[in-house]
């Protein structure tokens, strides 16, 4: 008899400490009403190493400003903290996930495929989604004014970027990890050719820039090293 009050009280005082959880959680919920999906962002930007292109040493984390010598003159990544006026504060998602996926500036620019894009094209709208919550909620904003190029006039026009992106860069489509057989080994090449961009530094590329192959599917080139480093 003892043991079943003892039982009971144990059961009972779990379902409260369940219930203030869930109650914590719930006030936690109200204030930040994406919390998990931020943490869950902030895994992914790890994983796809944002912060060491967009931040200088010693700045201020995803404040931009690090230079990238091309060989027509030197580019520097910008802002992306969530700051409304310098960073990405206004942008929408669409806005966010047309720069990450396919390159292009809410204004219609082309990136420099610096930015690991034409890798990123491999992202989930899902994971795309938990990446825009941790740079909206997640990331502190930061003033700091975007440093334009030190390319001189008419090299700096972007419009030839386009050209380069719409001949060169994969269109945004959903991962197939199918033919992979083995659902971590498909995990492991969503990472490796997506977010890991792993093949922006591992694969050689082609004399205009491209790489000689994006997944293993492409070729023997995918990975195959000596690709030129910054
Ligand atoms: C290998 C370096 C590199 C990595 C890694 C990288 N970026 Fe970039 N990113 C750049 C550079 C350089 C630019 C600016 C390109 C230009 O001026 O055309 C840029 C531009 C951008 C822009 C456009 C911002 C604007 O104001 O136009 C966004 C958004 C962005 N990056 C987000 C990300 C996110 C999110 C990640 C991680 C998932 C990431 N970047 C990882 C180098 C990088
Ligand atoms: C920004 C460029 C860059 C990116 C992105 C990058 N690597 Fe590397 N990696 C290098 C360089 C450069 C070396 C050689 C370093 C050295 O020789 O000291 C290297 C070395 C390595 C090595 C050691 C190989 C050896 O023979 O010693 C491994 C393993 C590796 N990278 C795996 C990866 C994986 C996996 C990814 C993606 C998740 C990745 N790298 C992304 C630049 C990069």
């Amino acid at each position: 008899m003892k043991k079943n009050i003892f039982s009971i009280g144990a059961t009972v005082a779990r379902a409260t400490f369940a219930c203030a959880a869930f109650v914590a959680l719930s006030a936690h919920a109200a204030e930040q009403p994406n919390a998990a999906l931020v943490a869950h962002g902030e895994y992914l930007a790890r994983a796809g190493d944002c912060i060491a292109c967009h931040t200088t040493q010693g700045g201020k984390p995803f404040a931009g400003g690090l230079k990238f010598d091309t060989p027509i003159g030197a580019i520097y990544s910008t802002n992306i903290t969530p700051d409304a006026n310098t960073g990405i504060g206004k942008w929408s998602y669409d806005d966010f996930a047309r720069a990450v996926r396919q390159g292009v500036r809410p204004n219609g620019d082309t990136l420099y495929p610096a930015m690991p894009y034409p890798s990123y094209a491999r992202l989930s709208d899902d994971d795309m989604k938990a990446l825009y919550a941790y740079f909206m909620h997640g990331v502190g904003p930061v003033q700091a004014q975007n440093r334009p190029v030190d390319i001189p006039w008419p090299l700096s026009m972007r419009w030839p970027l386009g050209a380069w992106r719409v001949l060169f860069a994969p269109k945004v489509q959903a991962f197939d990890g199918s033919h992979y057989n083995d659902a971590i080994v498909a995990r492991g090449a969503y990472l490796v050719q997506g977010l890991g961009h792993c093949g922006a530094c591992h694969t050689p590329r082609a004399r205009t820039m491209q790489e000689l192959a994006l997944t293993d599917l492409e070729g023997d080139d995918f990975l195959a090293g000596g690709g030129p480093i910054d």
